[in-house]
């Protein structure tokens, strides 16, 4: 089994990289190969398979030929700009969210194998005036160009597996908290960085009130996701390959009460409550309560708590200084 993962030098690409070599096997099967592909070579990974990071901008169509010429037969597609960078950056959005998966759409047809394509969606797909919760049928109304650049990739996915191209599988993944390292250009930033800082000693400002309600997945949970959609049966998917996963809608003043829960007094005396107006104007309008029946029935999971989510960065991630 040859595997590749675009974007394998991000936050979920890697981590989607070590638990593949962790387990050996997706979707029943050994891995022989596993390629990371990202802008800057990935590192390497010590596997009891080969790891090949490789070079590649996905905007370049001969780039992305040479990239599946091996012929992968599972390939995650992670490769992406952000929210924030989509929407200050319209072209680059335009050139690498929607015309970069395109040109994977393209290599893949090309290769006549039928490979399977699980590609990172958003729930920035949702938007506008629509009723919450947002269930499996609720309309797609995209009000970011991320979110109508992925939203238009999802329509392409469906469109290609129906003509047996590939086999498609898209995942409308939560906010993903909390995200380590450093914040990023994802206007969704701060719903990591107001734990991650004070979980490590460093200030944090919350720049929303704490009643702000969101969608939200703990990046474990959000690789055990990715790897359970390689395992679904095509047949199971139907005419539509896209879904919302699972998550959990919390409040900020839920998630600062668990994070004091795990870790004390201290992480949650290191934020500072600083109102950003133009900030609001994008997260407020974010979609916070879903119900993810098509997921759950097709057996994707939720966190418990967001005690877990706070849990497993301490074990997974906390940088020691
Ligand atoms: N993290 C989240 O909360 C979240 C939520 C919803 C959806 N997603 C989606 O999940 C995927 C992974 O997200 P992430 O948080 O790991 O993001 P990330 O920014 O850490 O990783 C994305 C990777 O894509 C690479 N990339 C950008 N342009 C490229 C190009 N032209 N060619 C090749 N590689 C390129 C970047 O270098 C980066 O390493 C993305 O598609 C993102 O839109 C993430």
């Amino acid at each position: 089994m040859k595997v590749l993962i675009t974007g394998g030098g991000g936050f979920l690409g890697s981590k989607l990289a070590h638990a593949l070599v962790d387990s050996g096997q997706l979707r029943g099967e050994p891995i022989d190969e596993l390629v990371l592909a990202d802008l800057d070579e990935p590192a390497s990974i010590d596997a009891p398979f080969t790891v090949r990071g490789v070079a590649v901008d996905i905007t370049k169509r001969a780039q992305v030929d040479t990239m599946l010429a091996d012929k992968p037969d599972i390939i995650y597609h992670l490769a992406a700009v952000v929210s924030g960078q989509a929407e200050a950056e319209f072209d680059t959005g335009m050139r690498v969210n929607l015309f970069g998966t395109l040109h994977i759409l393209e290599a893949a047809r090309a290769l006549r194998t039928c490979p399977m394509i699980i590609f990172a969606s958003s729930i920035a797909v949702y938007g506008g005036n629509i009723p919450e919760p947002i269930e499996d049928w609720t309309e797609l109304n995209p009000q970011t160009s991320y979110g109508t650049q992925k939203a238009a990739s999802e329509l392409l996915l469906n469109d290609y597996s129906r003509k047996g191209f590939l086999d498609g599988r898209g995942l409308r993944l939560p906010t993903i908290s909390i995200r380590p390292g450093k914040p990023n250009k994802a206007a969704s930033s701060f719903m990591s960085s107001i734990f991650r800082e004070p979980l490590q000693g460093e200030q944090a400002v919350c720049p929303v009130p704490p009643d702000f309600t969101h969608w939200f997945l703990s990046p474990r949970r959000c690789i055990a996701n990715l790897i359970h959609a390689a395992d679904i049966d095509s047949a199971a998917l139907g005419p539509n390959r896209c879904f919302a996963l699972p998550g959990r809608t919390h409040t900020i003043r839920d998630m600062v009460e668990a994070m004091r829960r795990v870790a004390g007094d201290d992480p949650v005396n290191l934020i500072r409550w600083e109102p950003d107006l133009d900030l609001q104007k994008i997260v407020m309008g974010w979609k916070g309560r879903f119900n993810p029946a098509r997921a759950l029935q097709l057996g994707f999971l939720a966190d418990d708590s967001f005690e877990d989510n706070v849990r497993y960065f301490l074990e997974e991630d906390v940088q020691p200084k």
